[in-house]
């Protein structure tokens, strides 16, 4: 792997977040979520009903516990769940927790969505998955946040693979990148979409569902007979 230049540093440094004080008495290891603030602020101007808010690879919930206070109600996806989310869940009647990998927990989460926070895997296979599952969650006039868009960083990824797996592949450091990363699984995606409308795109992306396909699908059943 090729050594870091000033801008993978910067990129990484920010993924690191800065652990900071919080109200709610709890000793984060990371703070992700006031280094948002400015997106999570947008999005929420966004949406007319803070009824249900999904959020995707929570880790200690600092960021579970601001939607628990935004939301009416939050289900938090989590195949880890450290002791401080656990914690969150105990002490806010607002949040459920589903254990494992979205895929695995699709039909506990429930549907209907008004926000959507994806902060889960950052591998492109993983994201391409989670991205259009979360998306159907989502309601018409809702909102996805996708963290960690423009993130990459080849010591954290290389270090999940120990068996020598990622040298097997001989990609390029530009393929691996791209497929070690967000950025080319959403962008994919959103080439493919109609019902999407880009908002903010910095480090993180944000896309407001502006039209659900199905509802203009007789049936959804096109591709069989007409007389179906
Ligand atoms: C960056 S942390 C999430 C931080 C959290 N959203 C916050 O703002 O504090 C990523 C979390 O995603 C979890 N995770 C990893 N792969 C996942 C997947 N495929 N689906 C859901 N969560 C996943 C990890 O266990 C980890 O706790």
């Amino acid at each position: 792997m090729s050594s870091l230049s000033e801008n993978d540093m910067k990129v990484m440094n920010y993924h690191e977040g800065q652990p900071q004080e919080t109200t709610n008495g709890k000793n984060y290891t990371y703070d992700w979520t006031s280094i948002h603030s400015d997106n999570f602020k947008q999005c929420f101007e966004q949406i007319n009903e803070k009824k249900r808010a999904l959020e995707v690879g929570c880790y200690e919930g600092r960021t579970t516990a601001m939607l628990a206070d935004v939301f009416n109600e939050v289900v938090g996806v989590e195949p880890a769940p450290r002791e401080l989310l656990l914690e969150t869940v105990a002490e806010n009647k607002n949040v459920t927790l589903c254990k494992g990998l979205l895929y695995d927990v699709l039909n506990e989460v429930g549907s209907d969505f008004d926000f959507v926070y994806i902060d889960g895997s950052h591998i492109g296979q993983d994201v391409m998955l989670d991205v259009q599952l979360a998306w159907n969650k989502l309601k018409v006039g809702g909102v996805l946040l996708i963290d960690d868009y423009e993130w990459y960083n080849d010591p954290y990824i290389v270090s999940m693979f120990n068996d020598g797996f990622i040298d097997s592949l001989e990609l390029d450091h530009k393929e691996y990148r791209a497929r070690f990363s967000p950025k080319r699984a959403v962008d994919a995606w959103l080439s493919v979409s109609v019902e999407s409308d880009v908002f903010i795109e910095n480090y993180q992306l944000a896309v407001k569902k502006v039209r659900n396909i199905n509802e203009h699908i007789k049936n959804r059943r096109v591709f069989f007979s007409p007389d179906d």
